[in-house]
């Protein structure tokens, strides 16, 4: 069956994959609307911080637990604790954080189609106006749409590791890139654009407290795929002839390199087309602003550029979003399914077909939780709102629990597999990791600082949301 998990082609191979998942709606929007609003480049210094001290420490740790044992989480868990119970449901929690986080991305996803083909049918002018994102998401014919995409994410995934992730993202993200920086020289050419390059970058250390300090580590968490076991099953598709440190280090500059562009995209975009924009008004979430925010903005283009340019322009920023939502989609739904073609024995192809009943038997009801289902819309109320299915999953799976799993990644590697194992793969194909700063860094750093600022993180973000 091992013939069944498939290996990347390269260091390249993974490096794309990796990046493909890395880089998703948090680097599109996310990122830009957090840094200009706590501070820019303060923010900046903060958030680059935590993604080398916290976040580069606990990405190696991962794809080495996944390189060493060649398994899926709760395989690569339950192998290194020689099958210790509690340490299995610590794979499991690895296994459903990824399951479940797939459910509601899946849902975005297809909203982000709908709204491609929406513009590219002349509906720009609809979208922007404020009834709009309400009555697409409780559209009956979300389900056609739903049904396309996991015929396409599930094709994909039927290729395998090399044929189907791996060559996604070679076609993928060098688009994205080309994209991306296009887009934003376009912008950045127009009368305006300054005031947002100016609103981005200043730093303004006077807006830095303890919530900004937080945002800026789960938003560097959550922008490296981190906690979701991606990146411990990735390890187990990446060659032994390969150094984790230097892969590892390329795919965080990626990362944080694509987020930093898609702020010179967007905020110079806000300030030129609407100067007046409240900035009060851009909030931090990413589905708020895509959804609901943007059409807008492109809108306001026509001035400058006519109705088709601004439809336009709208269309490649919605497909670049798309193309990110896609690649990160893919990777999420592969860990499930290396988990099934580990643990249970099977073949890829019926891995494949027993997530895609899974994910389905989710998706739609997270699909029908906007306005579809009364039932599900209104399912449950904590933090004195009432929650739908979609925001209970994305609440829980999605905001709460990624430094959580990251803890016990930390505390797995510090004292159970114990610093010395961890290096003893990290200098598989890195000899000079053996006596490095980098190796003494994270021997220290591991059981201590690092699990303690997640597990912080962890309790003030419950605290948030479900105690607010
Ligand atoms: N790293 C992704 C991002 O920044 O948007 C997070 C992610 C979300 C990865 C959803 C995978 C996924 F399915």
């Amino acid at each position: 069956m091992a013939g069944e998990r498939g290996q990347f082609s390269s260091k390249l191979g993974f490096i794309l994959a990796a990046a493909g998942s890395a880089v998703g709606l948090g680097n599109l929007v996310a990122f830009p609307v957090m840094a200009s609003k706590n501070g820019g480049a303060a923010f900046l210094i903060i958030y680059l911080f935590f993604i080398a001290f916290i976040c580069y420490p606990v990405m190696m740790a991962e794809i080495s637990m996944g390189r060493h044992t060649n398994r899926n989480p709760v395989g690569a868990f339950s192998q290194l604790s020689d099958g210790h119970k509690g340490w299995r449901l610590a794979g499991m929690l690895a296994i459903l954080t990824p399951f479940m986080i797939a459910v509601f991305y899946t849902v975005i996803t297809v909203w982000l189609v709908i709204y491609i083909k929406e513009i590219a049918t002349g509906g720009l002018e609809m979208l922007s106006t404020e009834a709009a994102f309400g009555e697409i998401v409780a559209r009956p014919s979300l389900f056609a749409y739903l049904v396309g995409l996991l015929v396409l994410i599930f094709f994909i995934l039927l290729g395998g590791v090399k044929g189907g992730i791996e060559r996604l993202a070679r076609i993928l993200m060098p688009t994205l890139a080309v994209m991306l920086v296009l887009l934003t020289l376009f912008v950045l050419t127009l009368d305006g654009a300054v005031a947002g390059i100016r609103y981005y970058l200043v730093p303004d250390f006077s807006q830095m407290d303890l919530s900004v300090v937080n945002g800026a580590l789960s938003q560097a968490f959550f922008s490296l795929s981190l906690g979701m076991g991606i990146l411990i099953t990735y390890g187990s598709y990446f060659s032994r002839e390969n150094n984790i440190a230097q892969s590892t280090r390329m795919v965080a500059i990626a990362d944080t390199s694509i987020a930093f562009f898609a702020g010179l995209l967007i905020l110079p975009a806000i300030f030129a087309f609407d100067p007046n924009t409240n900035t009060d008004d851009l909030s931090t979430s990413s589905v708020g602003l895509i959804f609901s925010f943007l059409p807008q903005i492109f809108l306001s283009m026509q001035a400058a550029v006519g109705y088709v340019g601004a439809s336009i322009v709208a269309i490649v920023f919605f497909t670049l979003v798309f193309f990110a939502a896609l690649t990160s989609l893919v990777s999420i739904i592969e860990i499930p399914i290396s988990c099934w073609i580990d643990e249970l024995k099977i073949s890829r192809k019926r891995a494949v077909i027993l997530q895609a009943i899974l994910l389905t038997l989710f998706a739609v009801p997270a699909t029908m939780s906007l306005g579809i289902s009364e039932f599900f819309t209104n399912f449950t109320s904590y933090g004195g709102v009432t929650k739908s299915f979609f925001d209970l999953v994305s609440d829980v799976f999605y905001e709460t629990i990624l430094p959580f799993v990251g803890f016990t990644v930390c505390i797995f590697c510090a004292y159970r597999w114990k610093v010395s194992g961890l290096k003893s793969e990290l200098i598989v194909g890195d000899p000079g990791y053996d006596g490095s700063f980098l190796e003494k860094y994270i021997n220290f750093a591991l059981g201590t600082v690092i699990p303690v600022v997640l597990l912080l993180v962890f309790i003030s973000t419950v605290s948030q949301i479900y105690f607010a």
